[in-house]
């Protein structure tokens, strides 16, 4: 295989972006010969390719080496299961599943089929800013992370953009609402930066800002099992909303805020000069310095890539999709905490989350009313 021949599955607002960059010879090696929606109307665009209305007639026809899978979340296990199971390379939008339950299942697929190449879509990874932030803690510069406060509350969406789509903002289509979807993202950087917590309290308010059933204001305390706190917290109906993230470790301070990163160094470890000073006010000395970063070109292309390169070449790769465990268990952790209004513990219970994400679908008595709207905007969502 000298390319790979890769299908697109949704051609929503990410499927077509999805689609540009591919068509625009952005993924060399990668080839778009095939696209797939349950909207006929929506591959008239891309004609000559092949049209295909059902997944997994496409999975299955021996057409294609790999799928890009950007539908509703709870497409995203059948579909990616489907897909493994044929030996298909599977690249999958986040979240990797919409609940833990589900995710172990998508997991417990690529491991019958290692042969497989199965990527998450979580481009924030290849974001320079996220990369330093990950060398200060790996390379010892921050010491030991005691506290990590991350305010995110610049993911603004208007009740027109929740009306765009009948699944989002439902239980029974989208399975959740800031956390699986906008921070998502976020919470795969803080799973990748730190680790998992070992528990969580979270209060969540349900449809706050918006005519919507699902969560859209949130905020989180954290306890890791090395002593250190954190508290997330996010919002889609704030603006000017903010994003923050705050690392404190005993070797300084890194701020990532307003495309800055700024990191306040001590000159000795705060534990150890606690401890040893002789006086009862005095602090380690420190410096200011500004770390720069570029942002990333085309952040998808790049993982499509290196999703390539994984499949021709064997590169590892930069987002497998079994870490896209990790974000899900933590949405669904602050959401669980928040809804029985107790501390959850990690490893989430998978079953008793799924079981309450069930009561919540058959419970609903929501009913969605749902209106074209303008996405032109949709890739300036992109920029945290
Ligand atoms: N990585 C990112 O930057 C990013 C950005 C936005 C959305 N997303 C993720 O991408 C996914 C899609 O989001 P969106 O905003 O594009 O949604 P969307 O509603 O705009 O598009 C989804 C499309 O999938 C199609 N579809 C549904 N079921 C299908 C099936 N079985 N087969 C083929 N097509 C099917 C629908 O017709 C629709 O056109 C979600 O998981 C979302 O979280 C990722």
């Amino acid at each position: 295989m000298k390319t790979v021949r890769l299908g697109l599955i949704g051609l929503g607002n990410i499927g077509r972006h999805h689609a540009t960059y591919l068509q625009a010879g952005k993924v060399q090696r990668c080839e778009l010969v095939a696209v797939c929606s349950t909207t006929p109307a929506k591959m008239e665009a891309y004609r000559p390719l092949v049209a295909w209305t059902d997944a997994r007639a496409l999975i299955a026809s021996g057409t294609v080496d790999a799928v890009l899978v950007a539908t509703p979340h709870y497409q995203h296990t059948d579909l990616g299961i489907a897909a493994l199971d044929a030996g298909v390379h599977l690249m999958v939008e986040k979240p990797i599943s919409a609940h833990k339950a589900d995710a172990l299942k998508l997991i417990a697929a690529h491991e019958r089929n290692p042969k497989t190449v199965f990527g998450g879509m979580f481009q924030l990874r290849v974001e320079p800013r996220y990369q330093k932030l990950r060398f200060l803690i790996e390379s010892g510069e921050l010491g030991r992370i005691v506290r990590v406060n991350w305010i995110n509350t610049d993911w603004f969406r208007t009740d027109a953009y929740y009306a765009s789509g009948g699944w989002r903002a439902t239980w029974a289509g989208e399975g959740g609402g800031v956390l699986l979807n906008q921070c998502l993202h976020n919470l795969d950087i803080l799973a990748w930066l730190l680790g998992l917590p070992s528990s969580i309290r979270a209060h969540v308010t349900l449809g706050r800002d918006h005519t919507i059933e699902v969560e859209d204001n949130v905020t989180a305390y954290l306890e890791y099992a090395s002593g250190a706190t954190g508290v997330f917290v996010a919002s889609t109906g704030e603006s000017p909303g903010t994003n923050r993230l705050e690392l404190t470790g005993t070797r300084g301070r890194a701020v990532l805020e307003d495309g800055k990163l700024r990191f306040i160094r001590n000159l000795s470890d705060m534990t150890e000069f606690s401890r040893t000073s002789q006086s009862g006010f005095a602090k380690p000395e420190s410096w200011n310095v500004e770390i720069p970063f570029e942002n990333a070109d085309q952040p998808h292309a790049q993982l499509m890539t290196n999703f390539t390169d994984a499949i021709l070449d064997g590169k590892p790769l930069i987002a497998p999709g079994p870490d896209g465990l990790a974000s899900v268990e933590l949405a669904n952790a602050m959401l669980y905490s928040g809804l029985t209004s107790q501390t959850v513990t990690l490893p989430l219970d998978a079953e008793a989350y799924a079981l309450k994400l069930q009561k919540l679908i058959a419970g609903s008595r929501f009913v969605k009313k749902t209106v074209a709207s303008d996405a032109s905007d949709f890739a300036a969502s992109f920029r945290r």
